[in-house]
């Protein structure tokens, strides 16, 4: 190991720190850095003072420029809106029944509809509308209370089987678990079965004609074709709502079904809500 030489004249400046021989330069930060540190400690301070900065208790600083992110997001929705009103209140106002034949109201309703559709009605529908187990499909033409523009819109309108809109559909299957013996439910469910074009044992499904005479056909329809009165659904198509299979069909006649949607005219506009029924009644299976 070398020994440290001693300080000669000219040598640079040391903190005088030491460390297995090395030492440490006290040289002065370039003035370049040294000012431009400054600033930002300037522009830090002028920031925290013109915007919202220093979080207090329930709230923070506003900054003396006033800024917010909020109001400029509310000032462009305003501005977006005050753009559509014109049309918006064209919409509201049109009969419902002619909107489709105005191309130019037609268009903006669907997109307008298509956007209202993602935010409000995809959670339950699917982004697509194509719908889950108890949640109507709503690109086919099978509709449960109807399919033209004016039911859509009162379905939208009012909900189903909600307690928030004493307009919105009504109807409930009675739980047969209650009503028939186990057997003439099996015997039910085959002639369902055999209605539905599915595999059915036809021993059972005979007497279940009868049974759903008795029982069902008061809101299904003599052939099971449905009754959209009623919200009561084709059981003669093969497209099930709570889905057609023999566990299903047995859990849905001993127990009930109670599909419940929310109504919407709490929640959205006018414009809004006919911007979704033309939405939906374009699809495909609007009538
Ligand atoms: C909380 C879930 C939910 C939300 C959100 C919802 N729906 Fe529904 N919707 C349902 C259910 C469940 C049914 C079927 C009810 C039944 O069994 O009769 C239904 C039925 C419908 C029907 C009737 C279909 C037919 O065959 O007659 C239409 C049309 C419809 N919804 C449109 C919409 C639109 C448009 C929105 C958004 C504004 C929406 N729904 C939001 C649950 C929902
Ligand atoms: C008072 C009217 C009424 C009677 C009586 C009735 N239903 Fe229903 N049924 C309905 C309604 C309404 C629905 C739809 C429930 C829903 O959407 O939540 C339904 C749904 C169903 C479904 C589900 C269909 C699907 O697509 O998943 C089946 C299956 C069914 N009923 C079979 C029967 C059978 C079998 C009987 C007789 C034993 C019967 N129903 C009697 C009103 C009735």
């Amino acid at each position: 190991m070398s020994k440290i030489p001693p300080k000669q004249e000219g040598d640079p400046n040391t903190t005088g720190h030491s460390w297995d021989g090395i030492e440490e330069f006290d040289n002065p930060m370039p003035r370049w850095w040294l000012w431009t540190f400054y600033a930002t400690i300037v522009w830090g301070v002028a920031y925290t003072i013109a915007y919202p900065a220093w979080p207090l208790v329930s709230s923070a600083t506003a900054g003396l420029l006033g800024y917010s992110t909020r109001a400029e997001v509310a000032e462009e929705i305003a501005a977006a809106e005050e753009a559509n009103a014109g049309i918006n209140a064209q919409l509201a106002s049109a009969e419902l029944t002619e909107i489709s034949a105005n191309a130019e109201l037609n268009g903006y309703a669907v997109s307008a509809g298509a956007a209202v559709f993602r935010t409000w009605c995809a959670q339950c529908h699917g982004s697509g509308a194509a719908g889950f187990p108890g949640y109507p499909n709503l690109l086919d033409d099978d509709w449960l209370w109807g399919g033209d523009i004016e039911a859509i819109h009162a379905t939208i309108s009012h909900g189903i089987r909600n307690e928030e809109d004493d307009d919105a559909r009504y109807s409930e299957m009675p739980a047969f678990g209650e009503i028939l013996e186990n057997e003439e439910i099996e015997q039910v469910v085959n002639y369902v079965l055999e209605l539905s074009g599915s595999e059915a044992d036809p021993a059972l499904a005979g007497p279940g004609a009868e049974v759903f005479a008795d029982n069902c056909s008061a809101c299904h329809g003599e052939n099971g074709m449905g009754d959209r009165e009623q919200g009561a659904p084709n059981l003669a198509d093969a497209i099930w709502l709570y889905g057609g299979d023999v566990e299903a069909l047995t859990e849905t006649v001993t127990y009930s079904r109670f599909g419940v949607m929310p109504p919407w005219t709490q929640r959205l506009s006018e414009a809004q809500i006919r911007a979704v029924a033309l939405y939906v009644h374009q699809l495909g299976g609007g009538e």
